[in-house]
């Protein structure tokens, strides 16, 4: 059984022991048990699944001093969210990752320290790194307070030194002072090269900036939202809602074949982000709007929307939310969320109003418990 030489001390890939057929049975079984508890009556379509090591597309890490005070970077321990561990290897991330992290601790080890999340004294505290799978080209964030100064010249001439199978394209260095322990993008500098990296889904180009969301699995996602594409059967007449829209993945895979495609996203920059991904496809049947899911529906009049698709934050619906999309019940619903537990309470919340055709379940994340989940709902005539 190939585990990675950080299992079990890392709290990331849990199942790795455990033979991928056999997680899959567990995963599918966790569903099917949902589906009894949540007293659902709907198909449960097999679970797809994909390459099972190398599939993320992003990781942050942490930077931290071991007990002889030598710089660290690497991942949290399991159950001890208060340490970091030195990675070395990471099999669900990318081949590239332990020269990558070998090389920065190598180039900070004297001149920097770490940031200290108690005390909030130090200046390294992140590194991001992004690679596309289909195109192989990498960004790196450096993520620092700004308690010291950074030789940039110095720094991008030891990445540069990198030999690696991907392209470095794009090298940003973030300032974050915030005392939250998480990466906020509270200044970014673009150091060298692109603001973005370019993944390619189906027959589709995405730009991933270092600070917004992208699935994570692309292989996967590309799968997911060809699935939808398929099921959804359009005519070239369906006025569809993305909510949730993020960067706008699915509304643009839906848009081709649609009359129109509204996308509904909280947050500025990942509209701007959707934006260019509409410009760089030349489809312009599709338009953003930066709202906040709730306000947005609350002020729209949905009774003429043929399709909405719902891929909401882990939390899933608000009450309100379900509320104000159940006043006017659109005919067809495709919500997928990766929180097994938030998509089966709102689905049965939606299921006094839609039968649930199918849940079909997708293997975004091996080696961990996590799963994500589509469900296709069709009203009640
Ligand atoms: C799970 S991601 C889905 C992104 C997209 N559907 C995709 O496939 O890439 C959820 C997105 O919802 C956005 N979001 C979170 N809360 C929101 C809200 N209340 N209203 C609108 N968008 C929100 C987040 O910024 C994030 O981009």
């Amino acid at each position: 059984m190939k585990t990675c030489k950080h299992f079990p001390l890392c709290g990331g890939c849990r199942y790795q022991d455990i033979p991928y057929p056999e997680q899959l049975r567990m995963k599918e079984s966790r569903i099917k048990e949902m589906i009894d508890l949540f007293e659902l009556s709907v198909e449960l379509k097999p679970i797809n699944h994909y390459q099972e090591w190398f599939y993320r597309n992003k990781m942050e890490f942490t930077f931290s001093s071991d007990e002889k005070n030598v710089l660290i970077c690497g991942l949290h321990k399991k159950d001890k969210t208060r340490e970091i561990f030195n990675l070395e290897e990471c099999l669900i991330f990318s081949p590239q990752a332990g020269t990558i992290l070998n090389l920065i601790r190598e180039f900070f080890k004297e001149s920097h320290p770490p940031y200290n999340k108690f005390n909030h004294q130090g200046f390294l505290r992140h590194l991001i790194i992004r690679e596309t799978k289909t195109t192989g080209q990498l960004m790196i964030g450096l993520v620092t307070s700004t308690s010291d100064k950074l030789d940039k010249k110095a720094f991008l001439e030891k990445l540069f030194s990198l030999k690696l199978d991907h392209k470095l394209k794009s090298v940003y260095w973030i300032m974050n002072n915030r005392l939250a322990d998480a990466v906020i993008f509270e200044n970014k500098d673009l150091l060298w090269g692109d603001p973005f990296i370019t993944e390619k889904l189906g027959n589709l180009n995405f730009r991933i900036f270092i600070d917004c969301f992208f699935q994570t699995n692309p292989r996967g996602i590309e799968n997911l939202y060809q699935k939808v594409q398929k099921y959804a059967g359009l005519s070239g007449k369906e006025k569809i809602f993305d909510l949730y829209c993020g960067v706008g993945s699915i509304g643009l895979f839906l848009a081709r074949e649609a009359r129109f495609v509204w996308g509904v996203e909280i947050k500025k920059e990942v509209v701007d982000n959707a934006l260019v991904n509409a410009q760089l496809n030349n489809i312009d049947n599709i338009s953003f709007i930066c709202s906040d899911v709730r306000k947005f529906l609350a002020q729209s009049d949905i009774s003429n929307i043929d399709i909405v698709v719902i891929n909401p934050p882990r939390s899933g619906l608000s009450k309100k939310i379900k509320r104000c999309l159940l006043r006017t019940p659109p005919p067809v619903i495709f919500y997928s969320s990766c929180n097994p537990q938030s998509f089966f309470t709102d689905l049965k919340d939606f299921s006094s109003h839609y039968k649930i055709e199918f849940i079909e379940p997708f293997d975004f994340f091996p080696h961990t418990p996590h799963l994500e989940c589509l469900a296709l709902l069709k009203r009640f005539q």
